[in-house]
Parts: C-alpha cells; structure tokens; sequence
C-alpha cells in the first residue's frame, strides 16, 4: 500500500483534502502580480513594472536581501484600508480552497509607516477580512506583528500592539547582521502583555542566532530555523522543549538556502524528532501556497502521506489558538486520518 500511495497523484489528493494550519504566512508577500499592477494603477504608484508577466520575470532572488528588495517594492503599492481588505480576502479565499482551516499571518507595519499609511487603515484591512473569512468560511486566524530587524524598534509600531487585534509579535527582513538582541526589551514588553512572541532566525542566519532568539527574546515558536541541525545542542534544546519549527520549502530553494528541493532538510529535520511545520512564507513570490509546498516537499523527499499528518499535527500543537480550537482541529486530523487508512 504505501508504494501506491506514494505514487504523485495519490498523495497529492490526499493533501489537498487534508485539512490544514499554516504558521508562515506573510500577508505582504501574497500579492499576486494581478493585484500588485491594479493596485499600483489604482493608487498612482509608480513601479518599475507595467505589465503581470514582467513583474513575474522580475521574481527571479538570489538571496534573502534580493527578494526584500521586490517584497518592500511591491508593498508600496498597499494604501488604502480596502486595499489590505482585498489583499487578505484574496489569501483567506486560497485558504478555503486549500482547506486551511486555521492560519496566522505576519504584517509589517514599518513598511506601510515609512510609506505614510495609518496602522489603523493597515489593521483594520486585515482584520476585517479575517473576521469575514472567520464569519463565512469558518476558517480560524490570527495577527502576528512583525518587527523589521534591519530598522529600529519603533515605539509607535510597539504601542500598535496595545490596540487589540494582534495575537503576537515576530521579526524577520534582512538576518544576517542583524542579530535578535536589538528587541529584547520590545519582546519583554510583549511577553509582559500576554502577547505570544516567534522570531526568524536560522533562515540565512548561524545557529546562534536561534540561541538568542529562544534565549533572549524567549519566543515560542522559530521561522525557519533550518540551520540548527549544525549544532547538535540547539536540536536537543528545541526538541526537548518542543519548539516548532515553521519551515518553507519553496522559500529556501528560491532563496537559495537549498539548491534544490531534494536537497531539503526538513526529512532530517523530522527524523531528528524537531516539532516541525510546512509553510509557504511568501506564496506569491515563491511560486505555490500551502498545498503546493506539502506537495512538491513531501514527493521530493520521499515522504509520505502519514508524514503529511504528522506535520499538521505539529502545526496545530504549535498554533496560537485555543484549546478548544485545538482539540477540534484534531478531530478533523483523526478523522481524515480514520478515513483514509486503506491508503496508509
Ligand atoms: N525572511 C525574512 N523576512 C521576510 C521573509 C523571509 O522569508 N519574507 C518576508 N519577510
Ligand atoms: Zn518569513
């Protein structure tokens, strides 16, 4: 049975069905060209792209600083609430598709600043459209803040986190040099408001870098975090702990972090009893949303379809939502799982 059911075709019908959670998910980074050149033509901004296919052609990185460069550019085209409205009801709209029953999104509220948009047009966009996909499709989310780890921690983006509708704080943008410590005290701060707390780090970045960031900002959860299995101490330290690790395949082959898609670690990471996830990270960008990642890791890898169950179950034993929440998104799990046994 389980050569069949490795056969493509098969096994990605069962992760499509498979209901799913994703923990990666930078809103920013699902603005499909489509919307991006509307957008731009709808707030006169000027970018250097006229036409869908060459933006398309300009999706080509060579690192992770290659692609912000594009992310930040295309962000500049978001300006007005209903623009991040449409934004997130488009993602939420692939979530139905897809069946993600329960997703979490980073923003990056510094970006839409420096570009002279309100963080109350920014999150009133977004979390409206959360509270519509939650509303119509039953699909549960919540708001990471992202600080961006190249800028200074601004005390307004901090005081953002006091207006309610945000479940947690994060940093990502440019890594390597700029290592966690410069947002210790914005990280206590949240922690002390009951806000939970991730941070990349591992992406390009060394293994010291997950240190500090479990360490000193005492995060729960790690993006990416691929490189730690360098060093044999940190795997321990997250595995005991059960940190998860939200890794995104497509991401890492477009950001070169692997050449290519079998030379992917997550099969290792896995086997080495990490608590890890699959993501897309920035879907429009990286060429697939959720079910194309699971896909096109899980038959590169030679996984399996139980790997797929393991990897949502781990997702929503890492997700911030409640118990409840939780508990009822295992049962879809056992359920899909009862119901597909003959193909196990
Ligand atoms: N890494 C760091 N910052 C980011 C990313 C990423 O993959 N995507 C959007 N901002
Ligand atoms: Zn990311």
């Amino acid at each position: 049975m389980e050569s069949t059911m490795n056969t493509k075709g098969m096994l990605a019908d069962f992760v499509e069905d498979l209901p799913k959670v994703e923990l990666h998910l930078h809103i920013e980074g699902t603005l499909e060209p489509e919307l991006l050149i509307a957008l731009a033509q709808r707030n006169g901004v000027d970018i250097p792209y006229k036409t869908i296919e060459a933006a398309r052609a300009a999706y080509q990185f060579e690192d992770l600083q290659s692609f912000l460069n594009v992310y930040y550019l295309g962000a500049s085209v978001l300006r007005e609430e209903r623009d991040f409205y449409e934004l997130t009801l488009a993602y939420m709209s692939r979530c139905k598709a897809q069946q993600i029953r329960h997703t979490e999104l980073f923003f990056d509220p510094q970006t839409h600043l420096a570009n002279g948009v309100a963080l109350a047009a920014v999150m009133g966009g977004i979390n409206a459209a959360l509270r519509d996909a939650e509303r119509d499709w039953h699909i549960s989310s919540a708001l990471i803040l992202c600080f961006e780890r190249d800028r200074d921690p601004e005390p307004s983006v901090a005081h953002a986190c006091a207006l309610g509708g945000i479940a947690g704080i994060g940093l990502d943008s440019a890594e390597l040099g700029n290592p966690p410590e410069k947002f210790q005290e914005v990280f206590k701060v949240a922690k002390s408001m009951g806000l939970h707390r991730v941070a990349h780090a591992g992406e390009e970045g060394p293994p010291a870098y997950i240190w500090r960031a479990l360490d000193v900002l005492d995060v729960e959860r790690i993006d990416h975090g691929v490189r730690c299995l360098e060093d044999p101490a940190l795997v321990r330290r997250l595995v005991d702990d059960r940190i998860a690790l939200t890794v995104c395949p497509f991401s890492n082959v477009a950001l070169k972090v692997f050449s290519r898609l079998s030379e992917h670690n997550l099969g290792r990471l896995l086997k080495a009893g990490l608590l890890a996830t699959i993501n897309s990270d920035d879907p429009a960008y990286f060429g697939g949303y959720l079910s194309e990642n699971i896909i096109g890791t899980l038959s590169s890898l030679d996984l399996t379809a139980k790997d797929a169950l393991l990897l949502e179950r781990n997702a929503v034993e890492a997700a911030f939502c409640t118990d409840q929440r939780k508990q009822s998104l295992l049962r879809d799990l056992d359920q899909y799982d009862a119901s597909h046994r003959n193909l196990l």
